[in-house]
């Protein structure tokens, strides 16, 4: 993987912030978010095209019920894609080693309710009332202390410190990590896209408790404080509920869409699919480098 492709996601990356940041924020920004705005969505055309190009378009489904059939087989089959650092995560990870996954996990977890917030915009009322339940979760119904990302962030936060203290740098995000929140983000930025995003929010809530439920061991094997492993222990129940909801009110009226529609979903589902198994190799060789 090229610096130049790490430079382009960094630059996507930073557009994304922009984008999803406080709108107080956005006032001084305006000029340059006007003048990235062009480069920004050339980039991530060839992105696209370039993930488009790794996804056989032939095996993917075209109608509702192919479409439900493929998707739980998805699901599942990610998980054992990846069952090498889900293994190593559960039964051999160290501390530093779980602190590293946790903070390159920031990209995804830092901003998941924003995500949630912009999927639901134009969705029917019976999908959004799915989508406006899993966004209220992530407002801790509205408990402050309960807010995800607020849970998150005191787990990162320690997470981080002790990563300092080991010497170890999170501050440049390598590649892969980059890609594996700026594929959500790009489809949330990008209404044209929003429908990607609706099949890839299904497989990363889809496939996330397993992943939860890995740390979490790691965790209580490695005997960190509750309130770092709060997060990850609460997501494994949270998503299984949110998956299955998305699943059966919000998958199966899109797949019910028409062709097209079922075409777009799939391809956000194989794209996000590919996107975060090159992410999980990734983490597994550079926390095992780690030591
Ligand atoms: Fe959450
Ligand atoms: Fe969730």
């Amino acid at each position: 993987m090229s610096n130049l492709a790490r430079d382009t996601q960094q630059k996507l990356a930073d557009y994304y912030r922009c984008l999803l940041g406080d709108p107080a924020q956005l006032v001084a920004a305006r000029q340059s978010m006007r003048l990235s705005r062009e480069i920004v969505e050339c980039l991530e055309d060839e992105w696209t095209a370039a993930e488009e190009r790794l996804v056989d378009l032939r095996e993917l489904p075209t109608t509702q019920e192919a479409f439900l059939n493929w998707y739980v087989i998805c699901e599942k089959k990610i998980n054992e894609d990846i069952r090498f650092f889900v293994d190593f995560m559960r039964h051999h990870a160290s501390t530093e080693q779980v602190a590293y996954y946790i903070c390159m996990e920031e990209m995804v977890d830092g901003s998941f309710d924003d995500l949630m917030a912009v999927a639901q915009l134009g969705m029917p009322v019976h999908c959004k009332m799915v989508a406006a339940e899993n966004y209220w979760d992530e407002m801790g119904n509205g408990d402050f202390a309960a807010v995800h990302t607020t849970m998150f962030r005191a787990s990162s936060q320690y997470m981080r410190d002790l990563l300092n203290n080991a010497g170890i740098s999170v501050e440049v995000s390598p590649l892969e990590c980059l890609m594996n929140g700026n594929i959500l983000l790009m489809w949330a930025a990008r209404r044209e896209y929003n429908i990607r995003l609706i099949g890839a929010m299904g497989l990363v809530e889809g496939s996330a408790p397993v992943r939860f439920g890995a740390t979490t061991a790691a965790m209580e094997r490695l005997g960190l404080p509750k309130e770092v492993i709060a997060y990850h222990r609460a997501h494994i129940s949270i998503d299984t509920r949110h998956s299955a909801s998305w699943y059966e009110t919000v998958l199966k009226h899109y797949a019910a869409a028409g062709e097209n529609v079922v075409r777009e979903l799939s391809l956000g589902v194989m794209i996000r699919y590919n996107v975060a198994v090159r992410y999980y190799h990734y983490m597994y060789k550079t926390m095992r480098s780690l030591g």
